[in-house]
């Protein structure tokens, strides 16, 4: 199954997309995730991405896909995989197409996660608080929302056009409340995308 987490900066996507890989083994493929490490690491892509992610820009299209595409061709994803952070532009939701049909694959589940502006940013403010992370600052958070709006949210009316599965979860609530609202809406969707008899 190759399953998309899709929100806006703090609706979870990270704390639900490791729930979903405890409760169906499916690998997490972040790609804010990889960015940092390769930050962390100090490599030429790390220097190249970390003023952009620090401003709460995207990094460019054909950067993340080289990124992405290396990932998918490594073993553990062969079964499919839960992707985080990615697609965050049309332009990469066309290249994630492309690329697993020539696998015979398809997007089989975009799960959002919809969360309310004010509560995105308190998330994110306590986390600023308790982890430091260097695109938790209120004006990187705004910037980061405003790029969701106008770059982002219009990859769901792409998958929608192209008849992959969207399904709608609210992300507000306890942890364990969303995960069982993402457990149900993943259970609507059998292993090869199909949906299961109810
Ligand atoms: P990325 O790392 O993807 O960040 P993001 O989308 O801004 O989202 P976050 O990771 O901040 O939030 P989340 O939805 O994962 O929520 P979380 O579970 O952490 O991207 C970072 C940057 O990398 C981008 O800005 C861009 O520069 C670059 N980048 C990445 N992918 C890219 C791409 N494809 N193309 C181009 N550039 C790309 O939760 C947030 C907080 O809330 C946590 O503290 C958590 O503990 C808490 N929380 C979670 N759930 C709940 C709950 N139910 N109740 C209370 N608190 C909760
Ligand atoms: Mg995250």
């Amino acid at each position: 199954m190759i399953a998309v987490i899709f929100g806006p900066p703090g609706a979870g996507k990270g704390t639900q997309g490791d729930n979903i890989t405890r409760m169906f083994g499916l690998p997490r493929v972040a790609t804010g995730d990889m960015l940092r490490a390769e930050v962390e690491k100090g490599s030429a892509l790390g220097r190249e991405v970390e003023p952009i992610m620090t401003a709460g820009r995207l990094a460019p299209d054909d950067l993340v896909v080289r990124v992405i595409e290396e990932r998918l061709r490594q073993t553990d994803a062969a079964r499919g995989v839960l992707l985080d952070g990615f697609p965050r532009t049309v332009a990469q939701a066309e290249a994630l197409d492309r690329m697993l049909r020539a696998g015979g694959r398809a997007v089989d589940l975009v799960l959002v996660l919809e969360v309310p502006r004010e509560v995105l940013i308190e998330r994110l403010l306590r986390r600023a608080e308790a982890e430091g992370r260097a695109d938790d600052t209120p004006e990187t958070i705004g910037r980061r929302l405003e790029v969701y709006g106008q770059q982002t949210a219009p990859v769901l009316d792409w998958y929608a056009q192209h008849g992959a599965r969207v399904e709608r979860v609210d992300g507000v609530g306890t942890i364990e409340v969303v995960r069982d609202r993402i457990r149900d809406a993943f259970a609507t969707v059998g292993g090869d995308g199909r949906k299961l008899a109810s």
